[in-house]
């Protein structure tokens, strides 16, 4: 059994959680945690449960813009936000329309800012409508996991979203019984 992490990052918060994640699901399946980039269309079709999330930019989805915002914010003098090495990369948002259509298991997953998702906004809504639109079935709720004001993960936030991986885990084995 297999499970593919896909996800985006541009300060390296949704690359800690995407790697919690897969350690979570490690319990149940062979899990191949990658930056939307490597995430290839044989990965994704090799994935008995694919797993997808990014951070949360202008209440949503990232878009080349805010990618760009994100890139010229680490880039100014003095900044302490270091962009991740897939940074540049392809972002979410295209990965996402061109992911094609598979009746699979998924789930959806964002950082974001710690605050009431009304004001704050999550990007795993969008990114769950996507997978939804896709093919996919859902086995959890969209997840957010949480930064403070210096865009640096709460405590606990890891241990978080490895428990959510092992919960996502199990919950998809549900929609499986033949591999249970
Ligand atoms: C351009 C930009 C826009 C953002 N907009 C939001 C937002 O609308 N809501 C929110 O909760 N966080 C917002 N954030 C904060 C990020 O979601 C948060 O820092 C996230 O953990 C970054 O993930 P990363 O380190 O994987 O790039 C924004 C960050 C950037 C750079």
């Amino acid at each position: 059994m297999r499970a593919l992490v896909a996800y985006e990052s541009m300060y390296g918060n949704t690359r800690v959680i995407a790697g919690a994640i897969a350690d979570g699901l490690r319990a149940g399946y062979e899990v191949r945690v990658v930056p939307v980039a490597e995430a290839t269309a044989e990965l994704v079709a090799g994935a008995d449960l694919l797993v997808v999330g990014g951070p949360t930019h202008m209440h949503g989805l990232s878009s080349a813009s805010s990618r760009h915002t994100a890139a010229k914010a680490a880039a100014k003098d003095g900044s302490e936000l270091r962009l991740d090495p897939d940074a540049e990369g392809p972002g979410l948002r295209d990965w996402l329309n061109d992911l094609g259509r598979r009746d699979g298991l998924a789930a959806a997953f964002d950082t974001r800012i710690n605050g009431v998702p009304a004001f704050t906004g999550r990007a795993s809504r969008p990114i769950a409508k996507l997978l939804k639109r896709h093919g996919y079935r859902l086995v959890a709720a969209p997840e957010s996991f949480l930064v403070g004001s210096q865009s640096t993960l709460l405590d606990g936030e890891a241990d978080r979203a490895r428990r959510w991986g092992m919960t996502i885990g199990a919950a998809s084995k549900t929609y499986l019984p033949a591999h249970a």
